[in-house]
């Protein structure tokens, strides 16, 4: 641990406040690689100390922090890690930043099916595994199949899993959306996925903080953004038992289209659901 006085350190964060939008991201900043949560720096302020303990080094958290203002890193990949739901996942370059919008993708997949329920469900492009081990950890009956055509992606992920659950309920496999896992055909009630859906203009416009440094692998959806959607949803019916339901995040102008191509491959229960900012962020079908 590295002691600093807790006058300079306020006297740093009052620096930050007056001149910066972006305090989350420095609050973040600190409490990943500092040490120092937000209800740390409220409890120094009502019982002041000389002295405060860090994680790391005044400097090198000062120069952490530059590397996110300077270059538009983003604070998660600068601190290699960001909170998800209940827990802490550890993120590279190879993953994306799983975001808060894509957390109640889990509540869908709980509130479809009853927690004791013994299930058999796939994340398909886990990334950071963020999804499939929030929705095993939180429904002890359920077991995962987690899968992501990047190795590396799929590293962070087990790893992540190893960290965060004493369970061994999801198993990890690497390739093309279905492709790794057919031996299971048949046997899927519940299919997550959160896919790259960005389309190409939509992309190319994106903010450099994402298009610099977040893989394209995991953001780019092809022209209309909806090439891999339609993998997805074409071989789904080889998979899901009867009654099984697929759940897609996707772009908010691609819902309608995606019910459409789930009726196509005989799926019913067709359902738009909104984010909590009102976007049709999320699309479910249950497999007739
Ligand atoms: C939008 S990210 C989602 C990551 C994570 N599930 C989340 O919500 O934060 C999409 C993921 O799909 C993976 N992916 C892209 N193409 C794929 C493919 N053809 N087959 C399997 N996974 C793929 C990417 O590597 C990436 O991890």
């Amino acid at each position: 641990m590295f002691e600093i006085s807790t006058k300079d350190l306020f006297l740093w964060i009052r620096d930050i406040k007056n001149c910066r939008k972006d305090i989350d991201d420095f609050y973040l900043l600190l409490d990943l690689i500092g040490g120092i949560s937000k209800t740390d720096l409220f409890l120094l302020k009502i019982n002041p100390q000389q002295k405060v303990s860090l994680k790391i080094d005044f400097n090198t958290l000062k120069k952490k922090w530059l590397e996110h203002t300077q270059l538009f890193k983003p604070i998660q990949y600068v601190c290699g890690s960001s909170y998800w739901r209940k827990n802490k996942f550890e993120l590279t370059p190879d993953v994306l930043i799983p975001r808060v919008e894509t957390e109640q993708i889990v509540d869908i997949a709980t509130d479809i099916i009853p927690e004791d329920k013994k299930i058999i469900f796939v994340d398909l492009g886990t990334g950071s595994g963020s999804i499939a081990i929030s929705l095993a950890l939180e429904n002890k009956n359920w077991k995962g199949l987690a899968t992501d055509i990047d190795i590396n992606a799929l590293k962070i992920a087990k790893k992540n899993h190893r960290e965060i659950s004493f369970e061994s309920n999801i198993n990890f496999f690497c390739g093309n959306w279905w492709e790794p896992i057919k031996h299971y055909a048949g046997m899927i009630n519940l299919v997550v996925s959160n896919p790259p859906y960005i389309p190409r203009k939509v992309y190319e416009s994106l903010p450099s903080s994402v298009m610099d440094f977040e893989p394209k692998k995991a953001l780019y959806g092809g022209e209309d953004g909806l090439s891999h959607i339609k993998q997805i949803i074409s071989d789904a019916p080889k998979f899901l038992v009867k009654g099984g339901w697929l759940i897609l995040e996707n772009h908010f102008d691609q819902s309608k289209k995606i019910k459409n191509l789930l009726q196509e491959y005989g799926f019913n229960s067709l359902k738009t659901i909104n984010d909590s900012f009102g976007i049709g962020r999320f699309t479910i079908g249950r497999y007739k």
